[in-house]
């Protein structure tokens, strides 16, 4: 059988040749990251084709698709295997860049070999980056506006590729589209091609072995089975981590992505250093920080085989390069944490964040503004209201009256709304705060007073408005003398 397939393919030979290599000093526990990184790939890879089966890239379905997977147990578990190989495949690039690097593995003749390596660190952040705005929720929103803004600082073709990503004005399905084609598509096939080069070129080359000066030939060990061994129990680990942090962290859904709302935007962790640098930077120079250092940063790590000219690889004669290494780590670092406990300082000087069970639960926006648009019969009065609704209650509450889990109530069916006039005017005059329920629903902010700022005919008006027209509310007018009494 095997020989029936050899002699017309010769898989069998190709496999043989593929399996035996020599590796200089034996096989080891340090050459196990590379491999490590395929694994998290080919894991990000199959879910990702799955989750494609279940996500809808527009406007209208993105967020409510992505909903609808939270809600699904096991469609739920691929996601959060996916969000999390993300971060192993990440955090496994930089591993194994970091051991290149400090073992002098770019030297001659693996210069190439390094580039395509480098490329490939690049075309996985943008991976990272691509994947963060598909959910649609806010943070999604917020922060990859905050990135696709940050192309506009690049020198002649910036206009381009803020047209390009984002197609239109603001962002929305086109938006959608570009990143979604380059993060199922595009960048994955770069990808792949890129890695396939990576380890051609490594065969090629043959693997660099330990940072030794030693003349003497090391004694070689096998590739197969003892490195493949130990790359399997690697990556096994690494599989162990991914399912448990699958399974006990997974990714938090926000409410649906609303421009008109403000929103702290928090990068993915690998994009901190980047995001804290930005906010280091006056926004004057703000090319500095989106284009000129990182754009130096990326350069010298392309130009580190010819940077670093010795020709030992020892650890001991090559200080000045480690000394760089451990200086850019610190920096790195440095502006990581900064950035992330400043974002953690803004968070919780802003609007709490909706809990995730009543985002889930929450009906979407986009499916009651349809209903909602349906021209109703207004009565004059009701007109009135509803533009003092728009102009100074709509941000808090909603368009359509629907509230926000937790925080703003909703107007809408809301049996306080209906219920006894006198209430609603108070509430309205005076304000109102501290816990609240609405229809089992609890809520918690502060509604402002707007004796001051409305005129009793605009208050009439809006409780008018919100008592006879929003939502299915059918209850009964008030009128101007209502208010009049009520305000002291
Ligand atoms: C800054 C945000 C904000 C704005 C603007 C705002 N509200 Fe409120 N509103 C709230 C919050 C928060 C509550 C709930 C207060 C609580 O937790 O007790 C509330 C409560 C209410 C309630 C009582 C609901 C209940 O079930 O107790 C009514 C009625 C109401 N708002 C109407 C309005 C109207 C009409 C406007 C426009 C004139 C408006 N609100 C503007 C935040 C806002």
């Amino acid at each position: 059988m095997l020989n029936w397939i050899e002699q017309r393919t010769g898989f069998v030979s190709m496999t043989k040749d593929f399996l035996t290599e020599d590796i200089p000093g034996g096989a080891s526990y340090w050459y196990v990251f590379g491999s490590a990184t395929i694994f998290a790939m080919i894991l990000l890879i199959v879910t990702g084709i799955f989750l494609t089966f279940f996500y809808a890239p527009s406007a209208a379905t993105a967020w409510e698709s992505t909903r609808s997977i939270y809600m699904h147990p096991f469609q739920h578990l691929v996601l959060s295997i996916h969000y999390w190989s993300a971060s192993a495949m990440i955090a496994l690039v930089f591993l194994h860049l970091l051991q290149v690097v400090i073992w002098g593995a770019y030297k001659s003749p693996r210069e190439v070999q390094w580039i395509v390596g480098v490329f490939l660190l690049l075309v996985t952040l943008v991976l990272g980056l691509t994947g963060y705005l598909l959910p649609w929720d806010m943070d999604a929103y917020a922060a990859s506006q905050v990135s696709i803004n940050l192309t506009l600082q690049a020198p002649v073709i910036g206009q381009f590729i803020q047209q390009f990503v984002q197609d239109g004005t603001t962002m929305g399905t086109l938006t959608i589209n570009r990143f979604f084609g380059l993060h199922v598509w595009l960048m994955p096939a770069v990808l792949v091609m890129l890695v396939g080069a990576h380890l051609a070129i490594f065969r090629w080359n043959r693997p660099a072995g330990p940072p030794v000066d030693d003349p003497r030939p090391l004694k070689p060990g096998r590739f197969w089975p003892d490195q493949m061994f130990m790359d399997a129990v690697a990556s096994l680990i690494v599989f162990a981590i991914i399912m448990a942090l699958a399974i006990w962290a997974p990714p938090y859904l926000d409410m649906k992505a609303d421009p008109a709302k403000a929103f702290i935007p928090y990068p993915a962790w690998y994009f901190l250093d980047l995001f804290g640098l930005l906010q280091l930077i006056p926004s004057k120079f703000e090319i500095l920080g989106a284009l000129v250092v990182p754009g130096i940063a990326t350069l010298i790590l392309f130009l580190l085989p010819w940077i670093d000219r010795s020709t030992t690889r020892a650890l001991g004669s090559r200080k000045p390069i480690l000394w760089m290494l451990a200086v850019s780590l610190a920096i790195i670092w440095g502006l990581s944490i900064w950035s992330q406990l400043g974002i953690m300082q803004k968070q919780a000087a802003g609007p709490p964040s909706v809990p995730e069970a009543q985002v889930l639960a929450a009906a979407s926006t986009t499916a009651s503004a349809a209903t909602a648009s349906a021209p109703a019969a207004l009565s004059l009065q009701a007109k009135a209201g509803q533009a003092v609704f728009a102009q100074d209650c709509s941000s808090c509450h909603g368009p359509q009256g629907q509230g926000t889990p937790g925080v703003f109530p909703p107007l809408a069916n809301n049996p306080f709304v209906t219920g006894n006039p006198q209430a609603v005017i108070s509430v309205l005059l005076d304000g109102k705060q501290g816990p609240t329920t609405v229809n089992g629903q609890g809520y918690n902010g502060q509604m402002p007073p707007w004796k001051a700022t409305l005129s009793n005919k605009q208050i009439a008006d809006v409780a008018t408005f919100i008592r006879t027209a929003l939502g299915t509310n059918k209850a009964s007018a008030v009128a101007l003398s209502e208010v009049a009494a009520l305000k002291k």
